[in-house]
C-alpha cells in the first residue's frame, strides 16, 4: 500500500532522498543539531495554515511549520545506526511488545497509527497483536525501507506506510490506538511529543487508547566524586607536572552542556522530584513550550554534591476515566512542582501488575536513554539533612524546538547559583 492513492505519502520525495545519504553523527539525541543539506521540499499542509487562522485556541495547539532543522532531524534518522541503537535496546523494544500485548483485546481489530513507525517494528508488533489495520508514519526516509520490510513480512495489506510527516499526511479514518516511541533525553528533548498530541487531536476516537499514556520526568541531587576527578581533578598532576592551568577549560568543556551517562542508586543523594507529569490524553502543545518546576531536597548523606540526574519512565495504563475522555486540562495533574517520590508513591507505581512501565532510573536495567546530569562546574559540601533548593525551566529553544535550554537555580549552604545549558 505505500504510496497507493488516497494516501499522501511523499513517496516520490523518497526516491530522490535516497540518494543523497549523510553519515549520521552523534548518538540519539544529538540528532537535531546539524542542518540538512538539501530541504526536499516538505511543506506544511494547506490544513494547517487554515487552522492556524481560526481561532486563538487552535492557533495554539497549532502544530508547528517543518523547519531546516526538522529536515535535519528527520535525515538523522535515516540512518540504519540509531535504529539499531534503539531496536537492540531490549528493555526499551521488548517492554513496547509486551504492552501491545497487554493490550491486544483492545488492538485486536481495530485501526492503529505508529507516530514515527522508524523501522516499522512496532508497526508490526500491533498487526502481529491482530489490528484489523496500522498506520506506519514517518518522515526519514527510514520510512522506505519500513515499507520493505512490512512488504517482506507479508502484511502491506494491514500495514500502510505513510512517508511524511504526522502533521501533513492525511488518511480517511479515525484510528483507535495511537502508538509511539517519542522520549528524548530528559523526556522532552528532540520535542517529539507534540506530534503525538497532533496525531491524537487529528485521530484517535473518543474512547481510544495511547501507548504510552503517561509519563514522568524526575531530577535527583548526585554526588559523582570519580567523574570530577576523572575530568577535572586529573589536571592537578599529569606525569608529575602541574596542569592546573588546564581546571578552567576542563569544567567548562566537561559540564558546560548536560551530560548523557550512566549512573548508579550510589550516586543519588536522596529521593527524586518530579519535574513534570505528563498525561498522554489531555497534555496541549502550548504546555510543551516551557515546563518549570521548584524542588527543595533535604540531603540523606555528607557528600560532595556534583550536580542533579535526570530520568523519566513511562506507564501503558488505561486511564480510569479513559482515553480522549473530557481533554480535561493536564494541570488537572497539577504541575507536579514541589512533589518529591516518597517510599510509599515508588511501591505503588512500581507494583508491575497493576501497570507496565519502562523506567530509564538509576536503579533499573540500564536503557540507550542512560541517565542525563547537569553538572555543577564546583562542588558543593553538603551536610546530612542540609536542604537543597532552587528551581528549574526546560524551554524549546526558538531557534531549534528540537533543542531544549535548561534555566537551574540551586541553593545550599547560604549560596545560590544559576547554571544555564542548552541540549543540542
Ligand atoms: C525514536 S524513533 C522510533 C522508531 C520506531 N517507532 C521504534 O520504536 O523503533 C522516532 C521516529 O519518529 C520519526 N518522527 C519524529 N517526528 C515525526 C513526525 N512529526 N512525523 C513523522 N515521523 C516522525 C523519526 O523520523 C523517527 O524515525
Amino acid at each position: 500500500m505505500f504510496g497507493s492513492a488516497g494516501y499522501s505519502n511523499g513517496y516520490h520525495q523518497s526516491q530522490q532522498q535516497q540518494s543523497s545519504g549523510e553519515k549520521r553523527g552523534g548518538g540519539r539525541g544529538r540528532r537535531g543539531g546539524r542542518r540538512s543539506r538539501d530541504p526536499h521540499g516538505f511543506r506544511v499542509s494547506e490544513r494547517q495554515h487554515h487552522h492556524n487562522n481560526n481561532n486563538n485556541q487552535q492557533e495554539q495547539n497549532s502544530p508547528p511549520p517543518c523547519t531546516d532543522f526538522d529536515m535535519a532531524y528527520f535525515h538523522s534518522y535515516a540512518h540504519v545506526g540509531i535504529h539499531e541503537e534503539m531496536i537492540k535496546d531490549r528493555v526499551r523494544t521488548e517492554t513496547y511488545r509486551a504492552a501491545i500485548m497487554q493490550h491486544q483485546s483492545f488492538i485486536e481489530g481495530k485501526v492503529v497509527m505508529d507516530v514515527g513507525c522508524g523501522t516499522g517494528i512496532l508497526s508490526i508488533f500491533c498487526a502481529q497483536a491482530g489490528a484489523k489495520r496500522v498506520y506506519a508514519v514517518d518522515a526519514s526516509d527510514i520510512a522506505v525501507q519500513a515499507n520493505e520490510v512490512v512488504k517482506s513480512n507479508n502484511l502491506a495489506e494491514k500495514v500502510i506506510v505513510l512517508h511524511g510527516r504526522v502533521e501533513d499526511v492525511e488518511i480517511d479514518e479515525e484510528v483507535d490506538v495511537i502508538i509511539s516511541e517519542w522520549m528524548g533525553y530528559m523526556l522532552l528533548y528532540e520535542s517529539m511529543l507534540g506530534s503525538v498530541i497532533t496525531a491524537r487531536d487529528r485521530w484517535l476516537k473518543r474512547g481510544g487508547l495511547i501507548l504510552p499514556s503517561i509519563a514522568t520526568l524526575y531530577m535527583v541531587p548526585i554526588t559523582h566524586p570519580d567523574r570530577y576527578n576523572d575530568s577535572i581533578e586529573f589536571w592537578r598532576n599529569v606525569y608529575g607536572i602541574d596542569m592546573s592551568a588546564m581546571l578552567q577549560l576542563a569544567k567548562q568543556c566537561a559540564f558546560e552542556e548536560p551530560c548523557v551517562e550512566t549512573i548508579t542508586g550510589e550516586n543519588v543523594l536522596t529521593w527524586p522530584h518530579v519535574v513534570k507529569h505528563v498525561d498522554c490524553y489531555t497534555i496541549q502543545l502550548h504546555e510543551l513550550e516551557s515546563v518549570s518546576t521548584r524542588y527543595k531536597f533535604e540531603s540523606m548523606m555528607r557528600a560532595p554534591l556534583h550536580g542533579f540526574a535526570f530520568w523519566f519512565d513511562v506507564e501503558f495504563s488505561e486511564l480510569e476515566n479513559s482515553p480522549t475522555n473530557n481533554h480535561a486540562p493536564s494541570s488537572l495533574f497539577g504541575s507536579s512542582n514541589n512533589n518529591p517520590v516518597d517510599g510509599s508513591q515508588k511501591k505503588k507505581r512500581a507494583n508491575p501488575n497493576e501497570v507496565l512501565r519502562l523506567s530509564t532510573a538509576p536503579e533499573d536495567p540500564p536503557t540507550h536513554w542512560q541517565q542525563t546530569m547537569i553538572y555543577f562546574y564546583d562542588p558543593i559540601e553538603v551536610e546530612q539533612d542540609q536542604i537543597i533548593e532552587g528551581s528549574l525551566t526546560l524551554s524549546q529553544s526558538k531557534e531549534n524546538r528540537r533543542f531544549m535550554n535548561i534555566h537551574l537555580e540551586y541553593s545550599s549552604g547560604g549560596r545560590s547559583y544559576v547554571k544555564e545549558s542548552v541540549m543540542r
